[in-house]
């Protein structure tokens, strides 16, 4: 079934939805974006998403092409036009059409895209089962803390990983695990500790990260934030991974060492289903 999709105040079937060859996010990836998953047809957290965005368009100096505050009636608008459920709307600005030079473009037109990916993410079965992870490489640059949408480190560690046999990559540098490859990464030791990277330039700040942690404290778990080895999460008694697209998602084997008893821990469990009942509580 054709998307309604927007582009740029238009409200527009996606085989009618054309972007310039000279627009700056195809030519130089200038451009950043944002994933909020949708729950009940209400998106979750996006207040945190939208002020992450504005980060982000501020960190790479990008204007925003409509006032921040009118974005949730465009989201809202799009959700409904494809009358998603549950899954993601994605949205995306880029600093637009200019003939190609790596100088900014003295004249900025940014230009805002949105779609929805209708998925099931509170009931999807790989929750149930947990991922196989293979770590890779984190060939990234050095400000993965704004979601730009220079994606390839990311997606060639993913694809690597499959050929590889397993569902997701996590991301190692120096010895580290910085994040998974759209996702953090968390680990939770036998005595219970939760350990997740502490937030800098070399991991993406996720809101569901965030809210994650929250949880924790409500629960009374220990956090530690800081890096950890692979070695580290191998041995670990539970491991999982966070995002807007797929929540708290357990893992269950690191290359060919098997988490525990190789099935979702408990910890994990608990808090996939504490952060489910919280977003639809409060998604709008
Ligand atoms: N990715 N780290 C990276 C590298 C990511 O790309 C993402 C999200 C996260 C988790 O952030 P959040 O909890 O805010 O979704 C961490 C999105 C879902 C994507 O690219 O599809």
């Amino acid at each position: 079934m054709s998307r309604i999709v927007y582009v740029n105040g238009d409200y527009i079937r996606e085989e009618d939805a054309k972007i310039s060859v000279f627009d700056r996010g195809f030519l130089f990836a200038d451009g950043v974006y944002e994933v909020s998953a949708v729950i009940g047809g209400k998106l979750v957290d996006n207040a945190a998403h939208l002020k992450r965005l504005a980060r982000s368009l501020s960190e790479l100096k990008m204007g925003c092409p409509v006032p921040l505050e009118d974005i949730p009636a465009i989201q809202r608008r799009v959700l409904d036009e494809n009358a998603v459920e549950e899954g993601m709307l994605y949205l995306q600005i880029s600093r637009g059409v200019a003939d190609r030079d790596f100088n900014f473009p003295a004249q900025e037109n940014p230009s805002l895209v949105m779609f929805t990916q209708t998925r099931s993410i509170t009931d999807n079965p790989k929750a149930a089962k947990g991922l196989r992870v293979a770590s890779q490489p984190d060939i990234r640059w050095a400000r993965r803390d704004i979601k730009t949408v220079q994606l390839l480190a990311q997606s060639l560690a993913k694809q690597a990983a499959y050929e590889a046999g397993a569902d997701d990559a996590w991301m190692v540098e120096e010895g580290f695990v910085t994040e998974g490859s759209s996702n953090n990464a968390f680990i939770v030791t036998a005595d219970g500790t939760l350990i997740t990277r502490q937030l800098g330039n070399d991991i993406l700040h996720g809101i569901t990260r965030r809210a994650v942690l929250e949880i924790a404290a409500e629960q009374g778990l220990t956090v530690e934030e800081r890096p950890f080895t692979l070695a580290e999460a191998q041995g670990a008694a539970e491991a999982f991974s966070t995002s807007a697209s797929a929540f708290v998602m357990p893992v269950v084997s690191i290359d060919d060492k098997t988490i525990s008893q190789g099935v979702p821990g408990p910890v994990t469990q608990k808090l996939r289903e504490r952060y489910i009942a919280i977003a639809r509580e409060t998604a709008e």
